[in-house]
């Protein structure tokens, strides 16, 4: 048995069927986990898990309660039980001014990726209480310490996401669950297509590596804080972002 091994595990993984998502399925399943790929997309999941040994595809709009918990009651159905939550699915939202903005653009983000980590959240708490164990790991950004201009609504949920991870981290601290968030500084994945190169270029600029960073660096970083190594370790945002945030 090696270090971060989760064999005999299984993990819930939003977002899993692109990105970063994707890269942190493929890690987990290679440390032994059961992965459930979550995504809005079934086609893409179900692509996503062909390729994975140990991965399987469900649908599941994070930004809907009720899809959320019906994901996750079949994963407990198929499995028996959850050890792993990885809220990674996300939405960039619209790259322009404030004033610029619909109140559309402000909520469609604020659904995905705010109201889809508590909507996750939520619907596995009562589950890993139970059991007495769990790991969750909320993909925040880089972008919700520093702020992007031109990305209010982003930015807004990504500092909501650090502030959901220290508060519900502290309110399980003593039900064997840790709660933890990464937040990356831009990666190369499909979710720059939803973004200006005038944007992904003021956000690389940024990083002092010089360079943007690989879906499976951010892997690396959550494939610790989902494991049962990370036992000491709650309600903290790691960064992943070529030290572009150093506090
Ligand atoms: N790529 C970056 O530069 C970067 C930087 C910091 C943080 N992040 C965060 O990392 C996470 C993953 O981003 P990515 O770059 O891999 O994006 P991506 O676009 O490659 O993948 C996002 C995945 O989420 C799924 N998804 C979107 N809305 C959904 C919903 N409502 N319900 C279920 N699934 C949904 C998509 O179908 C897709 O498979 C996001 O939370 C993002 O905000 C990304």
């Amino acid at each position: 048995m090696g270090y971060f091994d989760l064999s005999g595990q299984t993990a819930i993984v939003t977002g899993g069927a692109s990105g970063i998502g994707l890269a942190i399925s493929t890690r987990l399943a290679n440390a032994g986990a059961t992965v459930a790929i979550a995504d809005m997309n079934l086609e893409a999941a179900t692509a996503a898990a062909a390729g994975i040994q140990n991965a399987f595809a469900l649908q599941a709009d994070v930004a809907d309660y009720a899809s959320v918990e019906k994901a996750w009651a079949a994963v407990i159905a198929r499995t028996g039980q959850v050890h792993i939550l990885v809220n990674n699915a996300g939405v960039a939202g619209k790259a322009a001014p404030l004033w610029e903005q619909s109140y559309e653009d402000w909520t469609k983000c604020i659904r995905v990726n705010m109201d889809g980590v508590w909507n996750g959240c939520k619907a596995i708490a009562g589950h890993m209480r139970d059991k007495k164990y769990g790991r969750i790991v909320n993909i925040a950004s880089v972008a919700g310490k520093d702020g992007n201009p031109n990305m209010t609504a982003y930015s807004s949920t990504k500092a909501a996401v650090i502030g959901f991870t220290k508060s519900f981290g502290k309110e399980v601290a003593t039900d064997g669950i840790c709660v933890n968030a990464v937040a990356p500084a831009v990666v190369r994945t499909p979710i720059l297509d939803q973004l200006t190169p005038e944007q992904v270029k003021y956000m690389t600029d940024k990083i002092p590596m010089r360079r943007t960073g690989e879906p499976g660096e951010i892997a690396a970083v959550v494939h610790f804080l989902a494991s049962p190594d990370c036992s000491f370790v709650t309600a903290q945002t790691y960064d992943a972002s070529g030290g572009r945030s150093t506090y």
